[in-house]
């Protein structure tokens, strides 16, 4: 099982991780549990239990279960005791594996420090585990099942997880849940399945019994399976077998003695009474990255969810509050300072430029944008009353983590945008916010450019949040940030027209790609794009600077596009626009979707929804991501190649329960005992 367990987590590699770890039954009774967990790859965490001297891999089992886990850190820095599986005390009675981010577990924690339970990792997964053992604690009588304890912790958790259990006080049980993290089971069986639907129970809040849903399969509550695997996603059980249940928000799938049910507290309107046992028809590379052809694009097509991420337990949309853990100690000395200086190279550099004037609007302070090579290059002079912003999605970036020493020696304070805990930067600066858009594997910044940009007008937003003057805007602004996740997904559904655009031009030499305020950062960021991946060339050229230059290389042949949004450079563009067609050019025009004029006027549009100002850039750099990526395919690049192995890494887990129990026949006993104590 082990092997299995280790094999899985290899499979899950690609998704990035800093620290793994796995817990199982050590004895044949599975009365304890050994927990092996490690900093480091998969490899070290293999070799680690191979050192175990008191691990007999010889020991037979009637059931073997064991829980496996690779962590990204967003909880505290990787180290064995932050790793997963979080435990409930010393004697490892309860065990838990999570995905997601649990954003109420300050609370939760403080509820159980004050009934005595002592916690040992920063984690808020570990909140979890000891939920599980208060709630066993304090059970009202012996036969309560491990799906009602797991039912009643599910219910005090807010934000975004999917969760396996495993107890010494059920062995041979595992116990999976998930609420916005996906959660996969894999079910292997020597026999023929007696369905191809797994009938979901319902428990009655107020009994320990559970009713069923009898129309639809009368036979069958529970599943007999000789193997069952439950995963993250399918790439670790797919050697296994290609049989699965995806679960929905809120199923507590249950595996006990080789029974696999599937529980639910109450049945609302529209729920389907069963989970379907579907057919994955994968092959293992294709799972790895889900429809998707390459990192890339799999990371452009998450942005729905990873701004999400970004703003999860920190923006309140109902009172536009927002809360940055990581700066509430700092945010009166950061008021205070005489400039903002943001500090970071390629695309993090851009999410600086990107949001500079909004930071200058709501922060009333002069901000500066520095290449971090460039700023070192000038010796740029830094002051005590300086605050320095280090933006950087790894976290380790060279010249981004020597401005970060350089600033640190001449009194300024230091500030991270990072992407990855534990990372150098991340460490190094005087606080920071961590932007939690999970691992950017792709070698094209995407998704943590729109993330990084959401953090910095977050930090903004904070900055401003007792000024009165300030709150109309502030409530605009937020209640933008509520939309954008929709927004986003609408500009995603651009792809095949972005697509068939990237036909007409891949076969160019170059593209110009021309806007202004809010979306000179978009120009620079798609030019960026293009350039690195497509090996086309590319320019992002400001249109105010259009007359001084570089409209000497605009004719009737040059691809241009144009970026013209309804703001305050709303009539500078058209003037823009004016200008390039009168030179012959035939722009394609990234414009509001409801700005008739624009489309009327112009030969070629790609039509985005409005939103608040500030938050458009968002909007604006997506259908350019998507036409890098398509030209980069249409023009043979591959365009996962890393650049600088410094993309990394997220949590992912991978449960196998292996029963050597036949128990055809225990369903109908079952049910027969079931509907009696109903
Ligand atoms: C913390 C949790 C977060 C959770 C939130 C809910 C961690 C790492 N983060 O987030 O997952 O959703 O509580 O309450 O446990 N820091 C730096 N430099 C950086 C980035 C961060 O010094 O570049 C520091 C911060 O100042 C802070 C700590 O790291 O002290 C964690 O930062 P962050 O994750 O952003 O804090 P919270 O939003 O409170
Ligand atoms: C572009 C890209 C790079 C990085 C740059 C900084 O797609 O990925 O330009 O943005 O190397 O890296 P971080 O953000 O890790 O400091």
């Amino acid at each position: 099982i082990l092997e299995i367990l280790l094999k899985g987590l290899q499979r899950l590699e690609y998704r990035g991780y800093d620290s793994a770890g796995e817990g199982d039954d050590w004895e044949s009774n599975a009365k304890s549990i050994q927990l092996i967990k490690q900093r480091g790859k998969v490899k070290v965490l293999d070799e680690e239990i191979h050192k175990q001297q008191d691990v007999d891999l010889d020991v037979e089992f009637d059931v073997h279960l064991g829980i496996a886990h690779t962590r990204w850190a967003t909880h505290g820095v990787p180290s064995p005791v932050n790793s997963h599986p979080q435990r409930s005390d010393k004697n490892n009675e309860f065990i838990v594996i999570h995905n997601g981010i649990i954003t109420n577990y300050k609370d939760l924690r403080k509820f159980l420090e004050s009934k005595g339970y002592e916690f040992e990792s920063e984690t808020d997964t570990e909140t979890i585990a000891k939920l599980v053992k208060y709630m066993y604690d304090n059970r009202e009588s012996d036969d309560i099942s491990f799906a009602t304890l797991v039912e009643r912790v599910t219910q005090q958790l807010e934000g975004a997880f999917a969760l396996v259990f495993k107890s010494i006080h059920y062995p041979g049980e595992a116990v999976g849940t998930r609420r916005g993290g996906p959660l996969l089971i894999g079910v292997k069986s020597d026999h023929k399945l007696s369905t191809d639907h797994i009938p979901v129970l319902y428990r009655s809040c107020k009994f320990e019994s559970v009713f069923l849903v009898l129309d639809f399969y009368p036979n069958v509550i529970a599943v007999s399976v000789t193997d069952c695997f439950l995963s993250y996603d399918g790439s670790a059980v797919i050697e296994h077998t290609n049989r699965v249940i995806f679960l929905e928000d809120d199923d507590v799938a249950a595996v006990t003695d080789g029974r696999l049910s599937i529980h639910r507290i109450k049945r609302t309107a529209g729920d389907h009474p069963a989970r379907a046992i579907q057919t994955l028809q994968m092959e293992l590379q294709q799972i790895m990255k889900g429809n998707y052809s390459s990192f890339m694009q799999k990371e452009i097509f998450e942005q729905p969810e990873s701004v999400v991420n970004t703003m999860r337990g920190r923006v309140n949309f109902d009172n536009n509050t927002v809360t940055l853990g990581g700066l509430k100690d700092h945010i009166k000395e950061i008021q205070r300072c005489r400039r903002l200086i943001l500090i970071a190279c390629g695309t993090s550099y851009h999410a600086g430029v990107a949001t500079r004037q909004v930071l200058e609007e709501l922060t009333e302070l002069p901000v500066m944008v520095e290449l971090a090579s460039d700023f070192l290059d000038r010796n740029t002079p830094v002051f005590r009353d300086d605050v320095c912003f280090f933006i950087s999605q790894s976290g380790e970036t060279a010249d981004s983590l020597m401005a970060l020493r350089y600033c640190k020696e001449r009194g300024a304070l230091t500030v991270g945008i990072t992407n990855t805990v534990g990372s150098s930067i991340s460490r190094e600066t005087d606080c920071g916010v961590h932007i939690n858009a999970g691992p950017e594997i792709g070698v094209a910044s995407t998704k943590a450019y729109t993330s990084q940009f959401v953090a910095l007008i977050m930090f903004a937003l904070l900055m401003c949040d007792d000024r009165i003057s300030m709150q109309p805007r502030r409530r605009e602004i937020i209640q933008g940030l509520r939309v954008l996740p929709d927004l986003i997904k609408e500009v995603l559904s651009l792809d095949d027209e972005i697509q068939k655009l990237a036909a007409e031009l891949y076969q160019q030499k170059s593209v110009l790609i021309m806007g202004r305020g809010y979306h000179y950062a978009t120009c620079l960021e798609g030019a960026l794009k293009i350039k690195e991946i497509t090996y086309m060339h590319s320019e992002g050229i400001l249109a105010g600077e259009l007359k001084h230059g570089p409209l000497a290389l605009v004719d009737k042949l040059m691809p241009v596009i144009m970026i013209i949004m309804r703001d305050h450079t709303y009539i500078k563009c058209q003037n823009a626009l004016q200008q390039v067609v009168a030179r012959q050019g035939r722009p394609i025009v990234i414009c509001d979707k409801d700005d008739y004029e624009t489309i009327k006027n112009s030969s070629r549009t790609i039509k985005v929804p409005h939103c608040v100002d500030c938050l458009q850039g968002i909007l604006s750099v997506i259908p350019l991501q998507l036409l890098s990526f398509h030209l980069a395919v249409l023009r043979g690049y591959d365009v996962s190649t890393h650049h600088s192995g410094l993309k990394m890494i997220i949590q992912s887990f991978f449960v196998l329960i292996n029963n050597y129990y036949s128990l055809v026949g225990y369903a109908h006993i079952l049910l027969h005992i079931l509907l009696k104590n109903h």
